[in-house]
């Protein structure tokens, strides 16, 4: 560490940190949104733009396969582009560290993985990640797939193939949401980044942690469901906050 003051937020969470035996990570859009990803709520969210029964539910699917394959084909092209920013790379470090235990993240776009994070654990699905409708065959997409291949089919048995993301009314991965649930009844420290946690069962995840004896730390620019069981709320984007804290902690980023 190093002897410089640092700002108030970042010593306090800093202060958390080495006073945690057992921390994690919870994120959504919002850990991305500084990597150029656009979230889903807020005045750019995607969901303002486009309709989530057409797009992101099993009825819109069986309506227009081609369709719903655009647009994910779009945001993997997004994705495609865009790189990690500070906050992956802070909680990849602390992992490393073995500060940092695991992140359950409601994000598909794999940018944990990338940033270096091991234990990821993934309750929306992986949006590189594509599912045959009728064999259940899963594999994995070097890059977003062009027009002429949409709606994409099963390489094994030649059935149409999806996304292999959770959709709404759609139950979450069983394995992943049993994980989640015994990383969060173990930690005694939650990092909550960048998410409204208004979709459920993951919006829980925190609750049940904080329940469970965990301090919780949510960081997100504007108010959210957790302010008000939230050990320390912190009001800034998770890139310029995460970028401080390693500094402080005299951490290289890459
Ligand atoms: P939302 O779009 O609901 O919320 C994004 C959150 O990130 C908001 O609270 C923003 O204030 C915050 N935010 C924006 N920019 C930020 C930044 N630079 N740093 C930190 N926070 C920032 O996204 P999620 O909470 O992830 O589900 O949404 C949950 C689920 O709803 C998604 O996984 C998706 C969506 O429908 C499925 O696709 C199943």
């Amino acid at each position: 560490m190093v002897g410089f003051p640092v700002p108030s937020s970042v010593g306090a969470v800093i202060e958390l940190l080495k006073k945690s035996r057992y921390a994690i990570a919870f994120t959504g859009a919002g850990i991305s949104a500084d990597s150029g990803v656009p979230t889903f709520r807020g005045p750019n969210g995607l969901w303002r733009r486009y309709k989530p029964e057409e797009l992101a539910s099993p009825w819109g699917f069986q309506r227009n396969p081609r369709l719903v394959w655009e647009w994910y084909a779009w945001r993997m092209r997004i994705i495609a582009r865009a790189r990690p920013n500070p906050a992956h790379y802070a909680l990849a470090a602390l992992e490393s560290m073995g500060v940092l235990k695991a992140v359950i993240t409601q994000n598909v776009d794999g940018l944990h993985q990338r940033a270096g994070s091991k234990r990821v654990i993934e309750l929306h699905g992986n949006i590189w990640r594509a599912r045959c409708t009728r064999c259940g065959h899963k594999w994995l997409l070097k890059e977003p797939p062009s027009e002429d291949e949409l709606p994409l089919r099963c390489p094994r048995c030649g059935a149409l193939a999806r996304p292999d993301v959770v959709w709404f009314g759609e139950p979450l991965p069983e394995r992943a949401l049993r994980e989640a649930f015994e990383e969060a009844e173990k930690a005694d420290l939650v990092l909550v980044i960048g998410t409204s946690g208004v979709v459920e069962p993951a919006g829980s995840i925190p609750v049940y942690a904080k329940r469970s004896g965990a301090k919780l730390v949510n960081i997100n620019p504007e108010p959210n469901r957790y302010d008000d069981i939230a050990d320390l709320n912190v009001r800034e984007r998770a890139a310029p906050f995460f970028r401080k804290l390693m500094a402080s902690m005299g951490i290289a980023m890459p």
